[in-house]
């Protein structure tokens, strides 16, 4: 007998551990969507240029932290949590140094060319075995575009051969490095994360619980459907919701969401990325509904990311009511439009007083 699903839900208030805000007119424009769902983000590095230095993550976290509170950014205490953007040549004393004056929660790894501005990232993951010493030593997060790039391997096997390739071997010349593999999308990398040690966690976007990769071709070619790393078959998608769903304290919220204007979407060569935050925390509740796995919702959401990170949990709670609504098929965006994940289609939760 399935339980009968409860009118609201009431839970923590949640974090998101991966998120691409962006910069200027776009940055004002998505921003208001997060800050109203989540306490804290990640905010992810890859500007132009990318965040690299404490100085370049100061002025970016204050540029963030300049719009909270103004015309529509809703929460005033939403706190961006900056990170790094790690190339060949980061200097593993500056970085720490940035960790250790409270500018840099993690650093990121996205090897180089793996996606959407990452043209400056690793060539080669041992180039960084300094770094990840040092890393490693002061417990400051990887957080890792787990893709490989090279291009003979297929796009849809890329992220089990980085597991085998890349990440296996980082893992043994550094057993002690706390790992956040990001946007998990594969059975593989979910069972790795979960067989893993104490140090591997992962995020799971909202997109990857709710698409398969049929989803891109459906009735036609689907850009707003398209990221990276780039949604799997149903098995993988079905893998990931049955991850989330046991409960594990290695899952936490991580929405990905990377908003492109529609006509870079909506173009010959369209941009990898999907604009999830409207959506996100009501998306991971109906999954969580759907599999009948309510009562971890909250953990996922709103402790197992903290806990990770070695951060108390927010106080405060938020508010889920189950209420059908309608996802708007677009939103304006600095002097465009951005199209969220569900555009068109309708929700059954929405969060209280939005
Ligand atoms: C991200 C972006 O647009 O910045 N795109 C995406 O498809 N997820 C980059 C990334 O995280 O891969
Ligand atoms: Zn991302």
């Amino acid at each position: 007998m399935t339980t009968p699903l409860p009118d609201r839900i009431t839970i923590r208030r949640p974090d998101d551990w991966h998120l691409h805000l962006r910069d200027g007119a776009m940055l004002a424009s998505v921003l208001p969507h997060s800050a109203k769902q989540f306490a804290r983000a990640i905010v992810m590095p890859n500007l132009v240029p990318p965040v690299t230095t404490p100085e370049m993550a100061v002025a970016y976290r204050d540029r963030i932290k300049a719009l909270l509170g103004g015309p529509s950014a809703g929460n005033t205490d939403f706190t961006p949590l900056m990170t790094c953007y790690l190339t060949d040549g980061t200097d593993p004393a500056l970085l720490a140094q940035g960790h250790k004056d409270g500018i840099f929660t993690a650093a990121k790894l996205y090897p180089a060319h793996a996606t959407t501005n990452s043209a400056h990232g690793v060539s080669d993951i041992t180039k960084i075995d300094a770094v990840l010493d040092k890393m490693a030593e002061i417990g400051m997060p990887l957080l890792v575009h787990g893709e490989v790039t090279d291009p003979a391997v297929d796009i849809f096997d890329r992220e089990a051969v980085f597991i085998e390739r890349v990440l296996i071997s980082t893992l043994k010349r550094h057993p002690n490095l706390k790992v956040v593999m990001e946007h998990i999308t594969t059975e593989e990398a979910a069972s790795f994360v979960l067989g893993g040690g104490a140090n591997i966690a992962a995020t799971v976007t909202p997109h990857h619980l709710v698409i398969n990769r049929n989803s891109l071709f459906a009735g036609g070619l689907r850009p707003h459907a398209y990221c990276l790393p780039v949604a799997k078959r149903e098995k993988h998608r079905l893998a990931l919701r049955k991850a989330v769903a046991s409960g594990s304290a290695k899952l936490f919220i991580g929405t990905d969401s990377a908003p492109h204007a529609r006509e870079a979407k909506e173009s010959g060569c369209g941009c990898a990325g999907i604009f999830c935050a409207p959506t996100a925390l009501e998306v991971y509740a109906t999954v969580f509904a759907e599999e009948g796995a309510l009562e971890h919702f909250e953990a996922f959401a709103s402790l197992n990311g903290a806990a990770f990170y070695g951060l108390p949990p927010n106080t405060g709670t938020v508010t889920l009511l189950r209420e059908r609504w309608l996802v708007p098929e677009s939103l304006p965006a600095a002097d465009t439009t951005v199209v969220p994940f569900m555009a068109g289609q309708t929700l059954s939760w929405k969060l209280n007083g939005f």
